[in-house]
């Protein structure tokens, strides 16, 4: 393979020839290809149909406390649930609270409640001048549609293979008091798939934040998304971590079962300290009388532990593990050693990062909708929608077959070559 870079204008003019001969061969084809959406595939939802079944009406519906989970009661999860989602959590589960359907939602109650009431006696976020998140890019794009909806400042840390540039946090963590918080996905991060490396986890736990209510803002809504049985990447427990270093409030944790039974008809939870616990409950003793107590029983009920779980998402790999590949198959074969893009293949969670040579993330993503294949939009990754670089480009391949993905990656390809050379066209002018 040799590199775009080092063909002359005439190669590349030859080679677009013929690559534009190909795009509109597939074209022609008016394919609807969607590689968008970070959503399991029916397959994968039909593996925990089980559930459907475990309460019916001859079913004994009181929880291990015997309450009767028809009935209101038990703020914040019955005990099976709380000790099924404290082991997904790898926390006490004294340190845990269920709460309903959604993480996310948990998340927006969070910065929500310390906008209104402040953290744990603070100052309350909203009488503040300035309230500032470092956010780790690209990430999540609904962690930063939260802070941007509260009106709080968006600052870009730069992911490394290890995880944020901890200098730069560092730094501006023990500078800044308007700094309250950090958005991470510390396991097979969305979208790179990358696991934060055990320093990096010791140095989050080591922070000496200007503000006393930073939170490290912990989502491991992939925590147990392994791709491979013998290929898993391994995450240092941070709320222990925390506590060993003396800074046993500076986390919340997030997680969920979205992606292990049922997106939006899962049960999600916060795993903290007992002090923020203490101050979640209260507010939580305003919000609601207790969260949907049938569907934490037959959670619980389904899975029976978490050993019960791990065996249900190896039933998950198998399922994504041929997507994920194909992508990765079509992205080396095609892609590899041209220079026009680089990409790293992930061992567990839901996407593939794409990033693409400075200025063409935006244009390979309308060119493939050219050809029927709907991206995520370029700059979704980044705070504000803004890609400084517009480079990177999220792939999603859970949902469509691993034959529609075969030819959703030789579409995208074919668009990233012919962007690619355009680029390198121009600047040769
Ligand atoms: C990092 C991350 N956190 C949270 C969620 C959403 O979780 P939930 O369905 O529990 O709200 C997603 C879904 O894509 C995600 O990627």
């Amino acid at each position: 393979m040799v590199a775009y870079s080092e063909l002359s204008k005439e190669e590349l003019l030859k080679l677009k020839n013929e690559l534009e001969e190909q795009f509109s061969e597939v074209k022609a084809k008016g394919l609807n290809l969607d590689m968008s959406r970070g959503k399991p595939s029916a397959a994968q939802l039909d593996l925990a149909m089980g559930m459907m079944d475990v309460l019916n009406s001859k079913s004994d519906l009181k929880c291990q406390e015997g309450v009767d989970c028809r009935n209101y009661g038990v703020l914040d999860g019955i005990q099976e649930a709380k000790q099924l989602l404290a082991d997904m959590m790898e926390v006490p589960k004294d340190n845990i609270v269920i709460f309903g359907n959604s993480s996310l939602n948990v998340m927006y109650d969070t910065i929500a409640r310390s906008m209104t009431h402040g953290v744990m006696g603070s100052t309350p976020w909203c009488k503040l001048d300035k309230v500032k998140f470092l956010c780790p890019v690209p990430g999540y794009d609904r962690h930063f549609a939260i802070t941007e909806h509260f009106g709080i400042e968006m600052i870009n840390i730069p992911m490394t293979e290890s995880g944020p540039d901890m200098d730069l946090v560092e730094k501006l963590v023990s500078e800044d008091e308007a700094i309250k918080g950090i958005w991470c996905v510390p396991k097979y991060s969305n979208p790179q798939g990358i696991t934060y490396s055990d320093e990096t986890v010791h140095r989050f736990a080591k922070l000496k934040p200007a503000a006393k209510d930073f939170r490290i803002y912990w989502d491991n809504a992939y925590g147990i998304h392994h791709l491979y049985e013998d290929k898993q990447d391994y995450l240092i427990e941070i709320l222990m971590e925390c506590k060993k270093e003396g800074n046993p409030d500076m986390v919340y944790k997030f997680c969920s079962t979205s992606k292990v039974s049922f997106p939006g008809s899962g049960v999600s939870a916060i795993a903290a300290s007992d002090a923020n616990l203490v101050a979640i409950r209260k507010q939580m003793t305003i919000q609601t009388i207790g969260h949907d107590k049938l569907n934490q029983l037959r959670h619980a009920r389904f899975y029976k532990d978490i050993h019960g779980m791990v065996k249900h998402m190896k039933l998950h790999a198998d399922i994504l593990r041929p997507k994920f590949e194909a992508v990765l198959e079509v992205l080396e074969e095609e892609l590899g050693g041209l220079g026009i893009g680089s990409w790293l293949a992930p061992r567990g969670g839901y996407f593939i990062s794409f990033d693409a040579m400075e200025g063409c993330a935006k244009a390979i993503v309308a060119k493939a909708k050219e050809a029927g294949l709907v991206m995520t939009p370029a700059g979704a990754t980044f705070p504000y929608g803004k890609d400084p670089k517009d480079s990177n480009i999220r792939i999603a391949p859970s949902y469509p077959t691993p034959e529609e993905l075969k030819i959703a990656s030789e579409i995208f390809v074919l668009s990233v070559k012919l962007v690619s050379i355009d680029k390198l066209l121009e600047e040769k002018k």
